[in-house]
């Protein structure tokens, strides 16, 4: 724990009312490496307020950060009301930001029921009040098709070196994909998207930067057309899939 996460938990979760026992337990929570967003149990999703109390991941920076890069060309490609599938949600942060920028109806889905609760719980928080919940395993409880379908996946390779308090708190279901290379799910995901996007939909899929090769490969064989994008660090992490 460093000072500036002391700092952080006073400043987002006491403002200037601190109450010395939950302090306490707050401090000793940190000292053992709970990441300081479930400590403070909520974070900041572009405006957006994402509550944490069930561990869903925690949203990271490459994710926020490529949202607000897209939100002026989806809101310029986007004019009439669309329908959104936020697949993988956890928290529900980028289809909550996603239904506030655009005009459209807003899906949800994740494997997980905790999960689930906790991206309502997120709607209710956002003002959300349309909105659907669909528990899924990727595509497989999903009928509709959709304009856009926003995807960040467990991707992570088994094998891939990662933050001690990352794999001790955060849901192993939403780090780590299926096999080696960790692309199972993104594979059986590609796979399918095509009968789940309307024409001329987009989708954006976030995946790990080792993995552009083999993704390129796997929509080389489809009909889509696709950008591959960098994240702020300049790492390959996104990609724009359009449906023709
Ligand atoms: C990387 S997290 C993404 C969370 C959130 N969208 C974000 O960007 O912060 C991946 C999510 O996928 C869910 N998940 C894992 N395997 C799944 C599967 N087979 N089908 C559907 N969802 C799955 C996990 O429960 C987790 O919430």
């Amino acid at each position: 724990m460093d000072l500036k996460e002391l700092n952080w938990l006073i400043k987002e979760k006491y403002k200037t009312n601190i109450n010395l026992n939950n302090f306490i337990k707050d401090f000793k929570k940190l000292q053992k490496n709970i990441p300081l967003d479930y400590v403070i149990g909520e974070t900041d999703f572009l405006n957006c307020k994402i509550n944490l109390k069930y561990k869903p991941l925690i949203p990271r920076v490459e994710t926020i950060w490529y949202m607000e890069k897209e939100t002026n060309f989806l809101k310029q490609y986007f004019k009439n009301k669309i329908e959104i599938l936020d697949i993988f949600s956890g928290s529900g942060c980028m289809g909550i930001y996603a239904n506030k920028i655009l005009n459209s109806n807003i899906t949800f889905s994740d494997i997980k029921n905790t999960f689930l609760k906790q991206i309502k719980l997120n709607c209710m928080i956002n003002n959300i009040h349309n909105y659907t919940i669909i528990k899924s395993n990727i595509f497989k409880k999903i009928n509709k098709q959709y304009n856009l379908i926003l995807a960040n996946p467990p991707y992570v390779p088994k094998k891939d070196l990662i933050q001690k308090s990352v794999l001790q708190y955060e849901p192993s279901i939403a780090l780590f994909g299926k096999g080696k290379d960790g692309l199972g799910i993104i594979s059986i995901f590609l796979k399918n998207l095509n009968s789940h996007l309307k024409n001329n939909g987009i989708c954006i899929l976030e995946f790990h930067p080792n993995q552009k090769e083999k993704i390129q490969d796997i929509l080389d064989q489809s009909n889509f057309k696709y950008i591959f994008k960098k994240d702020q660090y300049l790492r390959d992490r996104y990609v724009l899939i359009f449906k023709k």
